[in-house]
């Protein structure tokens, strides 16, 4: 592990200082077109995808609620992903830094940046205990550990006892965090691009295997049944909103990713374009991820509403009762443990690129120190299923907290403030860069163009969002 620091940190500054001094600070940018999407797809495929949307499109109506969650995903996502990214490509800065040179030095808008910096902290101190216990499970299954389970409570207890433990769980969160944060402070064409270009086929390959091993179980058809039978009686407001916030969440919109990753490029990028792809991968992702666990857990007879649990405690059961079970459960928490490590250095890069553009900290040191403080957060996260379980306030532990602030406050927020930053404060600068990305001639454009990702980015995303936030706050949601 020294050793693998040592290169990583050693190579890096001889790199940045040729001749023992750096001449000028110029701002790396991503090598080809295609890294960044894949960049970007990584932050948005998670454990967003992987355990949330099945879980949660299988309690709320199955392809009912896939529907309404595709509709927000064009209708919201997608146009927040362009309106982050065109922010990020205009100012070719950090959140906080694009917000104030785009605004003209405005007092107010870098606070929306500040923002998006605190909600990077927050998501990813419990995010990363969560990709932790993916890690610890990649061993699990690998040592065999889920044979002879054949009942989802006994695969409960083995997961309370590992959950609850105040060492293994943190063990696991220092050693996910400690690869966050090598790639991280190896920069862009370093660390992000070498560790996606890798990560990312590698994680499709593996979703595709799951897929077809799910597929040819019995009863698999029942599984399949389960996520596409539309049952439209269980639509209802509140479906609606958690759709919305679902589709937000996974596709990384809401805290200033898409503007760091957008602030890399120097090229003419096609951002509309670009933005489909990311959406489509990650849309695809969530499906694919839905067909290959619920044929597996129903032809095992598992929980299908089991939630956050369904992972650790159902999967183990399916892996136990699969010909080469321990084969492919490894591979099942490879992947999770890939997808969420794609996402989380796309969290710790926002706080980074900031302290990188704004207080001039060099990229290890930033990486380092931001990457220690989540980590210490992480500690209490972790120790919110053992130690601190009882220390709850308002019914929520640290983890809970964490979770319930960043996903029903902090995103919806930060969504809220970039669609009337493009929407409305900086209207022609937004206008130019997205018909420049559709359109050979922008200021020929024909009106429609324009309009069609004006209308939802400046008064649907602000009218759906504000409803969210509402509801939310006054608990109806
Ligand atoms: N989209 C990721 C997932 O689905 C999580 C994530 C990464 C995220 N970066 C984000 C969510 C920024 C909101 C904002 O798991």
């Amino acid at each position: 592990m020294l050793l693998i620091f040592w290169r990583l940190f050693g190579h890096k500054n001889a790199r940045l200082q040729p001749g023992g001094h750096v001449v000028e600070k110029r701002r790396e940018t991503w090598s080809k077109s295609w890294l960044f999407v894949l960049a970007a797809a990584g932050s948005a495929v998670g454990l967003g995808n992987i355990w949330k949307f099945p879980y949660l499109a299988g309690e709320n109506g199955g392809a009912a609620f896939t529907l309404v969650y595709l509709g927000w995903v064009v209708l919201v996502g997608l146009p927040l992903l362009i309106a982050e990214m065109i922010v990020g490509k205009a100012s070719r800065l950090d959140p906080v830094g694009a917000y104030r040179k785009l605004s003209g030095g405005s007092k107010f808008w870098p606070w929306a940046g500040r923002l998006g910096v605190l909600t990077g902290f927050m998501i990813l101190s419990f995010y990363s205990v969560v990709a932790g216990w993916s890690m610890a499970y990649v061993f699990k299954a690998l040592a065999g550990e889920f044979n002879g389970f054949t009942t989802s409570a006994q695969a409960a207890l083995a997961f309370d006892k590992f959950a609850s433990s105040p060492v293994w769980p943190v063990i696991w969160h220092t050693s996910f965090m400690l690869f966050t944060i090598t790639i991280v402070s190896r920069g862009v064409k370093g660390g992000l691009e070498q560790c996606n270009k890798i990560l990312m086929p590698a994680l499709f390959i593996i979703l595709l295997g799951l897929v077809a091993r799910a597929l040819t179980l019995p009863l698999a058809s029942e599984g399949v049944a389960f996520l596409w039978q539309p049952d439209f009686s269980k639509l209802n407001a509140e479906v609606v909103l958690i759709a919305l916030g679902q589709a937000c969440f996974t596709l990384s919109v809401g805290m200033g990713v898409m503007i760091t990753y957008g602030s890399y490029l120097d090229f003419g990028a096609p951002l509309v374009r670009d933005s489909a792809l990311i959406a489509l991968t990650d849309t695809a992702v969530a499906l694919l991820a839905g067909l290959a666990i619920f044929p597996a857990v129903f032809a095992t007879g598992g929980e299908v509403a089991a939630g956050p649990q369904l992972i650790f405690v159902t999967l183990p059961v399916v892996f136990n009762h699969m010909v080469l079970g321990s084969v492919i459960g490894f591979f099942f928490f490879l992947f999770l443990t890939i997808a969420a490590l794609t996402s989380a250095i796309s969290l710790l890069e926002v706080p980074v690129t900031y302290l990188v553009d704004q207080k001039d900290i060099s990229r290890p040191k930033a990486a380092i120190g931001v990457g220690l403080l989540i980590y210490l957060i992480g500690i209490p996260c972790a120790w919110s299923f053992g130690p601190l379980k009882a220390y709850a306030l308002g019914g929520r532990t640290v983890f809970d907290w964490l979770d319930y602030l960043s996903s029903n406050l902090c995103l919806p927020l930060g969504g809220l403030l970039v669609a009337i930053f493009v929407g409305w404060r900086c209207l022609p600068l937004a206008r130019f860069w997205f018909l420049a990305s559709v359109w050979p001639e922008p200021r020929r454009a024909p009106t429609w163009l324009w309009l069609v990702w004006w209308l939802p980015v400046a008064l649907l995303v602000p009218l759906a969002i504000i409803v969210i936030l509402v509801a939310k706050l006054f608990g109806i949601g």
